[in-house]
């Protein structure tokens, strides 16, 4: 009884040092984001009508790149570091970024494109 108790401490523990707490699963670490929200707003948004977008019903457009992998790519648009930051940016004002690109500027706010990273941030 003792070691199946000593086990599941263990077990616990590394959950947590896998970071497998509830706040991670919200996004990624020091940046503030809610992903639950960010997936509505997705589908606010109509993200889906050019990218095909994973857990999201309905968002298989096909004018933009899939955004499966998202969290873990190098650059977004080929061209920009991905970082939360950067990624929130490129929501706000894709045009800002790299002007020129197809994606237009929808007029999403700056908590909005923080919510949008953060689930975002999640498709690993
Ligand atoms: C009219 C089509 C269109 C809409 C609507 C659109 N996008 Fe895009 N998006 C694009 C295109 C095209 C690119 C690629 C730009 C490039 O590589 O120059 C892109 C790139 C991106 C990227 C970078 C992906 C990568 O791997 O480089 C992200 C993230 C993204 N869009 C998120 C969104 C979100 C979130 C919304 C909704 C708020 C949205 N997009 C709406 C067309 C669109």
């Amino acid at each position: 009884m003792e070691a199946l108790l000593s086990l599941i401490a263990l077990a616990c523990s590394s959950l947590l040092l896998a970071g497998c707490d509830v706040k991670s699963e919200q996004g990624p670490p020091n940046f503030s984001g809610d992903s639950k929200r960010g997936m509505a707003l997705i589908k606010h948004y109509g993200c889906g009508g050019c990218h095909l977008i994973p857990q999201i019903a309905d968002a298989r457009g096909n004018v933009g790149p899939p955004l499966l992998h998202v969290g873990t790519r190098t650059y977004l648009a080929g061209f920009i570091s991905n970082s939360p930051e950067n990624m929130a940016l490129w929501i706000q004002d894709p045009q800002r970024a790299l002007p020129g690109n197809v994606m237009p500027r929808m007029g999403v706010t700056p908590q909005d494109s923080r919510d949008i990273t953060a689930f975002l941030y999640t498709l690993k």
